[in-house]
């Protein structure tokens, strides 16, 4: 299957992770909840500093900015991003600046990401959340002028690296999975990963898809609603199916969001997700994030116990990383 796969030539990276991860049995948990074989990825193991799924996309994207002479790195996110964390200590691996546009106050405690950020020695720039809806990116094409009139030459990465270049990191993964499957000689029928803006999904998916791999990709979205993903994956699958000239028929419908586990909002925990990451590391000592996969892995695990998945399937949870983010929300744990 990855014969397809390997006839299409994709952009150059850059190595700057730990790869390929690994796949493991969650024995405990697949037996508590009575259901499917459930296995995990660890791309929460990707490296330390550049832990977790943006540093797949940041190989590409990173790439392209040095191929452009790039020794400035500008990026934006939440106050706890982990794509801004992995851009800064990218950055600072290569010898180049980073500038981080972060949507929050610069009163907030240094914590988790933002702790690294400033450890990795970005410069930060703290912006309104009307701000960051607005202008983020005139905001960050402002300060690529201050910085390239300064003699720099600065490149901007979007949100997430979620662009066509980006989008390769998750089809590389996707790759990677396939041969995994032949060397454990395990098929896994359903690909479940956590979506925030939607560039992990497409990956994953457009890989699946041209290699005609018979695996479902299950995405459970941890802000905006499936309606939303459906759209703006659907988008970035087919520019990146432009840029490598594959022209395959795409339905908005072969994209399978699994809706309902957002609870309070992007990175807000309800406490029976704190009790599940409790509860989850505990069991099988892997630490899951409250923003991302904590929800994502306590959606699965109601989607089981709710009769939606088959006793006999196969399935695979990608642990896109984001430890760093259980930090600042502590206090939410009660120890
Ligand atoms: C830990 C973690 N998991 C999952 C995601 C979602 O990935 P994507 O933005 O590509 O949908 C992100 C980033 O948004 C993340 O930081």
């Amino acid at each position: 299957m990855n014969n397809i796969l390997n006839k299409i030539q994709i952009p150059e990276r850059i190595k700057l992770s730990n790869m390929p991860t690994k796949i493991e049995k969650l024995e405990r948990f697949s037996k508590m909840l009575g259901g499917p074989n459930i296995y995990i990825k660890r791309d929460d193991q990707t490296g330390l500093e550049v832990s977790g799924n943006k540093i797949r996309k940041l190989e590409f994207t990173v790439k392209d900015a040095i191929n452009k002479g790039a020794n400035v790195l500008i990026t934006c996110g939440g106050i706890q991003s982990n794509h801004c964390r992995a851009t800064a200590a990218v950055a600072a691996r290569l010898g180049m600046k980073s500038v981080l546009v972060l949507r929050g106050s610069s009163n907030i405690e240094s914590d988790g990401n933002l702790f690294i950020d400033k450890l990795l020695g970005a410069d930060i720039r703290f912006i309104t959340a009307e701000e960051y809806k607005n202008s983020r990116l005139e905001i960050m094409e402002q300060i690529k002028s201050e910085y390239d009139k300064k003699g720099y030459m600065s490149y901007i990465i979007p949100e997430g690296a979620s662009n066509v270049i980006g989008t390769f990191g998750y089809y590389n993964a996707m790759k990677e999975i396939i041969e995994q499957e032949q060397e454990l000689g395990v098929h896994f029928d359903k690909v479940i990963l956590a979506v925030g803006s939607g560039g992990t999904y497409a990956g994953t998916f457009l890989a699946n898809k041209i290699s005609e791999n018979k695996c479902d990709i299950l995405g459970v979205n941890v802000c905006d609603d499936s309606e939303y993903f459906k759209n703006r994956i659907y988008e970035i699958v087919q520019d990146t199916m432009k840029y490598i000239n594959v022209d395959l028929e795409l339905s908005k419908d072969e994209i399978r969001i699994i809706d309902g586990y957002v609870g309070n909002g992007y990175a807000l925990s309800r406490e029976e997700e704190i009790n599940f990451i409790k509860e989850f590391a505990k069991l099988e000592g892997i630490i899951l994030d409250p923003v991302y996969t904590g929800k994502a892995m306590y959606g699965l695990s109601e989607e089981i116990k709710n009769g939606n998945f088959k006793n006999d399937e196969n399935i695979l949870f990608i642990h896109t990383g984001g430890a760093f983010g259980i930090f600042p929300q502590k206090e939410l744990f009660k120890y």
